[in-house]
């Protein structure tokens, strides 16, 4: 929490109003980690004091992104089953000779606290390193209640330690452990639920797809969640078509994620219940699942989209937004305005936050320069580094 102010914004999205609320030769101030002016250069008051100062040097100043769907608290690689599936091994072939989300417990599980904390923290770190500001954490490598609170613990570590706004997910309905039965392992996930809390998630998510849980388990555990206190988001619509789309809806979920084979029905129900589709499409890169349809049935839809990592070691080792926003123009063919939306101020729409993901006074002083003029230049620019600075509630860092 620091005072700052940042000079020649050359552009700056504000993320205010319709659009990207673009002013031209701009400059923001922040006190005490939030923004208390924003505006043209030439406006800024006089006296502002003997504040720490961030030339911008012309570039293009975004509000820092909001990744609203990580599963970044993990131990272990994945490659094997990486190397498998380039070679064309089915998913399902490789869960079954003990990799996918199994393999990952098993090596999480295996893991010290303290090893943890430093390997999510790395991640966070790159994470920053291309502008990131907002990042929301699920569990889900644990799959029993010490395991998954152990690894609340990590994120509440993380949130506690760092400057960067955390939000705290549930996802012990990530898979069923092969030492419970699935009956039982539901009962155990709503079991733990108060505890959830207590360790200081706010959210609740569950897994709902073909070959993970059912909708009807889904509806229990996150009905659930509601009776905890908890807020509800839910991974929907990846591999099959459910009806997760429909129960997010019928549950107040705040988003509905991945979402590669969502259809126009799904798509209208989210839309009708305010429900925020997330899409991640490093993941969709990674497992080829879909066919890039999906932002354009949300945006027929009306559905508010955002944009997420998925960060993973199986699906989606991406820390990245600006590689994400790439994707999304490129395969999903978004515009780039909207993506520029759909990863700041519509990703915090997701978490129901509305002090991230603008520039505005009052909100987070958490901002990215773009290594960029403009933002359509930074989706152009593949494989540059993307940001050359992040400003965390008023701290930069380049
Ligand atoms: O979001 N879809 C489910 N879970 C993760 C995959 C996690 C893993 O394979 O380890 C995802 O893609
Ligand atoms: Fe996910």
């Amino acid at each position: 929490m620091t005072d700052l102010v940042v000079r020649r914004a050359g552009r700056l999205l504000t993320m205010t109003g319709a659009g990207v609320g673009a002013l031209e030769s701009a400059a923001v101030v922040v006190r005490a980690g939030l923004v208390t002016w924003v505006g043209a250069e030439r406006d800024l008051p006089a006296g502002i004091g003997d504040v720490a100062e961030l030339d911008a040097a012309g570039a293009c100043v975004t509000p820092g992104f909001v990744d609203p769907h990580t599963h970044l608290v993990w131990a272990g690689s994945r490659r094997d089953d990486f190397v498998d599936r380039l070679a064309g091994v089915p998913y399902t072939e490789v869960a079954a000779r003990g990799g996918g989300i199994h393999s990952t417990v098993r090596q999480t599980r295996a893991a010290s606290y303290t090893d943890l904390v430093e390997q999510a923290g790395a991640r966070v770190d790159a994470m920053s390193r291309t502008g990131t500001t907002t990042v929301e954490i699920k569990s889900g490598y644990g799959l029993t209640e010490p395991d998954e609170l152990r690894l609340l613990d990590v994120t509440d570590e993380l949130r506690r330690t760092r400057g960067e706004a955390v939000e705290s997910t549930l996802l012990g309905a990530h898979a069923v452990p092969p030492e419970t039965g699935r009956a039982a392992y539901v009962d155990a996930v709503v079991a733990m639920l108060p505890a959830a809390r207590a360790h200081r998630a706010g959210w609740c998510d569950v897994f709902c797809d073909r070959g993970a849980f059912t909708v009807d388990e889904a509806r229990r555990v996150l009905t659930a969640a509601r009776d905890a206190g908890l807020g509800r988001r839910i991974h929907a619509e990846q591999i099959a078509r459910t009806g997760a789309a429909e129960l997010a809806a019928e549950l107040g979920c705040a988003s509905a994620d991945h979402l590669d084979h969502v259809d126009a029905a799904g798509a209208r129900a989210l839309a009708a219940a305010g429900v925020v589709g997330v899409l991640l499409p490093a993941c969709t890169l990674t497992m080829g699942h879909g066919d890039w349809g999906a932002a354009a049935v949300l945006r027929d839809a009306g559905a508010t989209i955002a944009l997420g990592t998925d960060c993973n070691p199986g699906t989606s080792w991406c820390e990245s937004m600006p590689y994400v926003i790439q994707l999304a123009c490129l395969a999903y063919r978004l515009p780039v305005e909207e993506a520029f939306r759909a990863a700041t101020v519509d990703a915090a729409r997701a978490l129901r936050r509305d002090d991230v993901g603008r520039v505005a006074v009052g909100a987070r002083g958490d901002l990215a320069v773009l290594a960029a003029d403009h933002e359509a230049d930074l989706v152009a620019h593949l494989g540059a580094t993307p940001v050359t600075a992040t400003v965390v509630a008023g701290r930069a860092s380049s």
